[in-house]
């Protein structure tokens, strides 16, 4: 046996002893989503299984490093990946900078509360993938791959993800992010229509998704309208009293865990809290009220296996939506900033130490 194939092993075993260590003993592997969710023209299952063999390993390795010290952050990269796909698609251009044209989606209102550092980890998963790939990789793979093992070694479900995307040339306007991110005032029954319209999910899409709130933070502002001037009666009382302890008032700078009862797991406690009227925004505890979603919240706080299940297919579909495949887009050689024109691009470039191939 050859000395890279042997370190390669290690490395492995290193890796899923790690992934143990940190996620919790009940994790499970969700198979067979591919005969529930059709596979988007473009996207597969081995997509760089030559040009990039060990891409989901590096991912792997990096974020069991990141999340060793900061477990916060997998909250962070899987919320990045929703907001990426719900507006423009997965695209990536959640990740862009804003420009001379004006700002960014990133600028938008929903997108300030994500992780500045949620932003960094995936530049850096780039560049790290890059220097040992090549510019093959897109920035919207490497953020659904992300997201992919946020929700794992939280000690969520682990599942296959589709690849291929391409990265998009431009970023939503704010019209656009804002008519696509249903705030956390909504009702359940607008979420559900607004979401059938214009993602083709089902209420069993929506309430697996919105289950990504059993890890997490949120700030005052998000649910302050559910404290003051009077308080939402379907909110239990000892939880609008301790969230009024976090937030003396509506739009104070502070922020409380999600799901109170287990804030940094991959778990369906957060349907047992929506049963509690312990949710924390309208659009989180109304999927309890809501008559065409009640049952499924049931069914998922007595269930976590189901809850699992449901949410890698609503996780595939929106992982699918809008992409760009073949030729569309590119690959970013920077996930903030789109490539220069490519009539400036010669053949190969040396940017940063990384050495790129043009595409
Ligand atoms: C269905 C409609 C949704 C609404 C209205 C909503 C709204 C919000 C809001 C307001 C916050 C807190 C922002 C803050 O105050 O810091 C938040 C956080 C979060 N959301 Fe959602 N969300 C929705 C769906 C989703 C989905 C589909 C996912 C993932 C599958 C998700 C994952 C998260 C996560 C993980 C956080 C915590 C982020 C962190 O700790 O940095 N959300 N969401």
């Amino acid at each position: 046996m050859g000395s890279s194939t042997s370190s390669n092993l290690v490395l492995m075993m290193i890796m899923i002893l790690l992934s143990c260590v940190l996620s919790s003993s009940n994790n499970v592997e969700v198979e067979g989503v591919e005969k529930s969710v059709p596979l988007k023209d473009g996207l597969s299952w081995q997509f760089y299984a030559k040009s990039c063999p060990n891409l989901e390993f590096i991912i792997r390795e990096q974020l069991i490093k990141i999340f060793k010290d900061d477990i916060a952050q997998a909250a962070g990269l899987l919320r990045l990946h929703f907001h990426d796909c719900f507006v423009q698609g997965c695209d990536g251009s959640v990740l862009l900078d804003g420009s001379a044209s004006g700002p960014s989606e990133k600028n938008a209102p929903p997108n300030l509360t994500l992780r500045a550092k949620a932003f960094k980890i995936i530049n850096d998963l780039r560049a790290i993938i890059h220097q040992k790939c090549g510019r093959v990789v897109s920035c919207s793979d490497i953020t659904a791959l992300a997201a992919r093992d946020a929700v794992f070694l939280s000690g969520g479900p682990i599942y296959a993800v589709p690849l291929g995307r391409r990265d998009g040339l431009e970023f939503a306007t704010l019209e656009v992010t804002l008519a696509n991110l249903p705030p956390p005032t909504s009702s359940a029954s607008a979420i559900v229509d607004q979401l059938a319209t214009n993602q083709k999910l089902d209420p069993t899409d929506v309430v697996a998704l919105s289950g990504g709130h059993t890890i997490g933070i949120a700030h005052c502002p998000s649910f302050g309208d559910r404290l003051y001037p009077n308080q939402d009666s379907t909110m239990d009382q000892n939880f609008a009293k301790k969230l009024k302890g976090v937030c003396p008032k509506k739009d104070t700078d502070a922020f409380t865990f999600q799901d109170i009862l287990t804030p940094n797991i991959f778990d369906n406690k957060y349907y047992i809290d929506l049963m509690n009227r312990q949710g924390l925004f309208t659009s989180d505890q109304d999927l309890f009220t809501f008559s065409k979603t009640k049952e499924i919240v049931k069914s998922f706080a007595i269930n976590q296996w189901l809850f699992f299940e449901k949410f890698v297919i609503a996780m595939t579909k929106m992982g699918q939506l809008n992409v760009l495949t073949g030729n569309q887009g590119e690959i970013r050689a920077n996930c903030s900033v789109r490539n220069p024109q490519k009539t400036a691009f010669l053949a190969s470039v040396v940017e940063n130490g990384e050495i790129m191939t043009n595409f």
